[in-house]
């Protein structure tokens, strides 16, 4: 992968698969910028790496506005940031009679939309006009299983991640008239630390080994290569990225 000459951005950076990302492109020649809402981590990651690193909450639009004004173009652009609803939901013990669901707060709800849905919106929203008018750009979106397959300890959380599915699925036919290619990753358990311990517990009992973020960064690395528009890249434990294939369904791609 060579990323010499191309700006990147990446939100949630300054952990987890955002970071292993940075690194990644870092390695591969991009000038790499990572933004993140955790000050601590975000000036030991840039520290680390050597690459700029800055206060962004994804989920302001506002916010948005005022850092996309104040930087030159982003050409590969990674929307990653995001959360799970409150500890609680995963980490309390069960109560047939507080299904997840009811024990989320507004306030618990609204922070998981605004992270993984708005902060992937207004991301996109900002980013696009430039990738449209230079004609190139990659968007790489982390969504997750869970836009696949039921996550019962955290509903919410597979609500928003259905939700970017959905987002990558519908911007896809137009960004592609433009050269511009936007897809998604869609990672099992990965040992990071949006993972708490009841989590670990409750994934071993599933049977499911939790990934490291390298397997994460390979599918990053498949998805800004290939660059299959509209692909979700499903990755589990020890197996290549796996590409979703779109339903065909009879309804035209570029509906007016
Ligand atoms: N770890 C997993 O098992 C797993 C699996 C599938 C998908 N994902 C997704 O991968 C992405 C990265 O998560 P991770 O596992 O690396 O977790 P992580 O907690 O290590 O990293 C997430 C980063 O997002 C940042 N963040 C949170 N709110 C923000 C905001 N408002 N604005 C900017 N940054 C914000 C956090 O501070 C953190 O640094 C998330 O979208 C997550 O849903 C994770």
């Amino acid at each position: 992968m060579n990323l010499s000459g191309r700006n990147a951005l990446i939100t949630g950076g300054a952990s987890g698969i955002g970071a292993a990302v940075a690194e990644s492109w870092l390695r591969a020649g991009a000038n790499v910028t990572i933004v993140d809402v955790n000050a601590e981590a975000l000036e030991a990651t840039g520290k680390r790496l050597g690459i700029r690193a800055e206060a962004l909450d994804v989920s302001s639009s506002d916010a948005w506005t005022s850092f996309i004004a104040s930087h030159d173009h982003f050409d590969l652009v990674h929307l990653n940031a995001g959360i799970t609803t409150h500890r609680d939901v995963l980490d309390g013990p069960a109560d047939p009679a507080q299904p997840p669901l009811v024990r989320v707060t507004d306030e618990e709800y609204r922070r998981a939309i605004g992270v993984n849905v708005d902060g992937v919106v207004f991301g996109a929203r900002a980013v696009i006009p430039g990738m449209c008018e230079r004609r190139s750009g990659d968007i790489v979106v982390t969504a997750s299983v869970a836009a696949f397959v039921p996550i019962p300890p955290d509903p919410i959380y597979g609500l928003t991640k259905y939700a970017v599915s959905g987002l990558v699925k519908s911007l896809t036919p137009r960004l592609a008239e433009f050269g511009v290619c936007i897809s998604a990753i869609c990672p099992g358990f990965v040992d990071t630390p949006l993972i708490s311990e009841r989590a670990r517990e409750w994934i071993a009992e599933l049977g499911m080994p939790l990934m490291k973020t390298e397997q994460v960064v390979d599918a990053v690395t498949t998805s800004v290569t290939r660059r299959v528009n509209g692909a979700h890249w499903i990755v589990l434990p020890d197996q290549d990225p796996i590409l979703h294939e779109q339903a065909t369904v009879p309804f035209p791609t570029n509906p007016q």
